[in-house]
């Protein structure tokens, strides 16, 4: 079966009372379009037309920007960076999705003139297409490939011409009420605006899914003008396939929670909730211990390996890969980051854009920012502060810490207050500090410098320059003591 897909995007989105396009608000890290975009790729289709609309920029970009490659200063081979597949249409326009190499084409419906004619806005980018297109709603993030599969099946095992993707609904309102004849074919589809109050008790609904064989695309131009609305229904396509004696199917194999269609906030809201659920059962059933899981928030880029355990009020964001067997404790939030196997996060922390290699511990209330690399076994401890550093393997920094644009060997001691001296208020530079060097507490490392290896800077110091491999740098004045000043002070103070 050839599959092209289409995703209805260019709806205004009024009822969201937003100026964000409504397809680009985002459940879990990622938007309603790009949940709707990667279940649809599952399907390994030819091609996927994107119609947009007024926001046609906003959201072509928005899928160019879906999942940056993680920003990591030496990267690493097992970073995932995501295979990307591009293509150029007759409009000119590059679109680029994630996993295989589905072409994503953007087609504009420049005035949101209804779903028919959003439909009919993507045919020229079909041209030469000869399968079944899948019509979804870019606003129906909670779609399964399971379900969709299973339409498809029967659209294909009924020789189906046009077939729609239905489900029972508790609160009907908001969707189109299909309409069946006696022998159970349907006839019409109803929106709650157009239909009788017989026609309202009705719970069968469209979920705005439809299976269309390129061959009957044409029927789409005989769709006439809703004139309530004054928009083009893409639901009346079925009318118009009955008067050109065409039968079409409806398959009700969704489920509301499924199919919710996002049109308000609290829709979005619902939404959320639900794929919160399903995302945290996921992890469960592949073994991921939660100890509130009420409390935890996981993108749907997200992957955990087994045995890892997650506390209470954690937020695993973007693209974020966790190792087997790691622990993360309350409060913490990571980024676009990858952790591995056997880290430990402990609480309050934060990590974007970095890598925490195996074993290492980091945190409580510890700060990794974007570029960093935390070497296997390394210890960051409480109030320490990376940025765009690699920390070698088994190097501690347990203390009061800030390590910028460090480059920082195998089992170096920073000790408590350190700082790297990175920015002279107009440029950036680098701190090098070899294998097994010892800081001492509270020094200052002006950068540009080198610290060589083995080498011991004492406590307290300020370096400025370079120091060479195993040798002890000092920089602080000798300490000097005067006997009795304390009690000369106080007989002063009392005359
Ligand atoms: C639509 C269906 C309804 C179905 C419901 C399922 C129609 C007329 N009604 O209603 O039967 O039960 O979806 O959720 O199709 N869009 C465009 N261009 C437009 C208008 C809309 O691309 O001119 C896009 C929107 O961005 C959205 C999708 O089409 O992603 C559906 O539009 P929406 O206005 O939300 O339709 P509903 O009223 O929900
Ligand atoms: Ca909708």
């Amino acid at each position: 079966m050839k599959i092209a897909g289409v995703v209805l995007a260019a709806g205004v989105g009024k009822r969201m009372n937003s100026s964000l396009p409504k397809v680009l608000h985002k459940l879990h890290g990622t938007t309603m379009l790009q949940h709707v975009l990667n279940t649809l790729n599952e399907l390994k289709p030819q091609k996927i037309v994107v119609v947009a609309g007024k926001y046609y920029k906003e959201i072509e970009e928005s899928i160019i920007q879906t999942n940056p490659p993680i920003p990591c200063p030496t990267d690493d081979r097992r970073a995932p960076l995501l295979k990307v597949g591009t293509t150029r249409n007759r409009g000119g326009k590059v679109g680029l999705l994630r996993t295989q190499n589905s072409k994503l084409i953007f087609a504009q419906q420049k005035e949101a003139k209804g779903t028919g004619d959003a439909l009919l806005k993507a045919l020229p980018s079909l041209s030469g297409f000869k399968g079944t297109v899948v019509v979804i709603n870019g606003d129906t993030p909670l779609i399964t490939r399971e379900t969709l599969k299973k339409f498809l099946k029967l659209h294909e095992n009924k020789n189906d011409v046009i077939s729609v993707l239905s489900f029972m609904s508790r609160e009907p309102d908001s969707y189109g009420r299909i309409i069946r004849d006696n022998a159970g074919y349907i006839t019409s589809i109803i929106e709650e605006m157009d239909a009788t109050y017989l026609q309202k008790n009705i719970r069968e609904v469209n979920s705005g899914v439809y299976a269309i064989e390129s061959d009957a695309l044409y029927l789409l131009k005989d769709i006439k003008l809703n004139k309530i609305k004054g928009e083009y229904y893409l639901t009346d396509i079925i009318c118009v396939a009955r008067d050109n004696g065409i039968k079409a199917g409806a398959y009700c194999i969704g489920s509301e929670d499924e199919f919710i269609g996002v049109n308000t906030r609290e829709d979005i809201e619902k939404a959320r909730q639900l794929m919160r659920h399903r995302i945290i059962k996921r992890w469960m059933n592949r073994g991921i211990s939660f100890i509130d899981a009420a409390s935890v928030f996981i993108s749907s880029d997200v992957r955990m390996g087994r045995g890892t355990t997650v506390y209470p009020n954690v937020h695993l964001e973007g693209n974020t890969k966790i190792g087997k067997g790691c622990t993360i404790y309350p409060n913490v939030r990571i980024q676009n980051s990858i952790i591995r196997d056997g880290a430990v996060i402990r609480d309050s922390t934060l990590i974007e854009g970095s890598v925490v290699k195996d074993r290492a511990v980091v945190g409580p209330f510890a700060h990794i920012r974007p570029g960093s690399k935390i070497g296997t076994d390394a210890k960051i401890g409480n109030f320490v502060e990376v940025k765009k550093s690699v920390i070698g393997s088994g190097t501690k920094a347990s203390h009061l810490t800030y390590l910028g644009d460090a480059k920082i060997g195998k089992d170096v001691n920073i000790g408590a207050g350190t700082i790297t001296c990175n920015y002279n208020g107009y440029k950036k530079h680098i701190t090098a500090i070899g294998d097994n060097v010892f800081i001492g507490s509270d020094s200052q490392l002006i950068a540009p410098v080198k610290i060589g290896k083995g080498s011991y800077i004492g406590a307290g110091s300020t370096i400025t320059k370079d120091v060479p491999s195993k040798a002890l740098a000092l920089s602080r004045i000798e300490q000097k003591n005067i006997k009795k000043w304390a009690l000369r002070r106080k007989s002063k103070v009392k005359s």
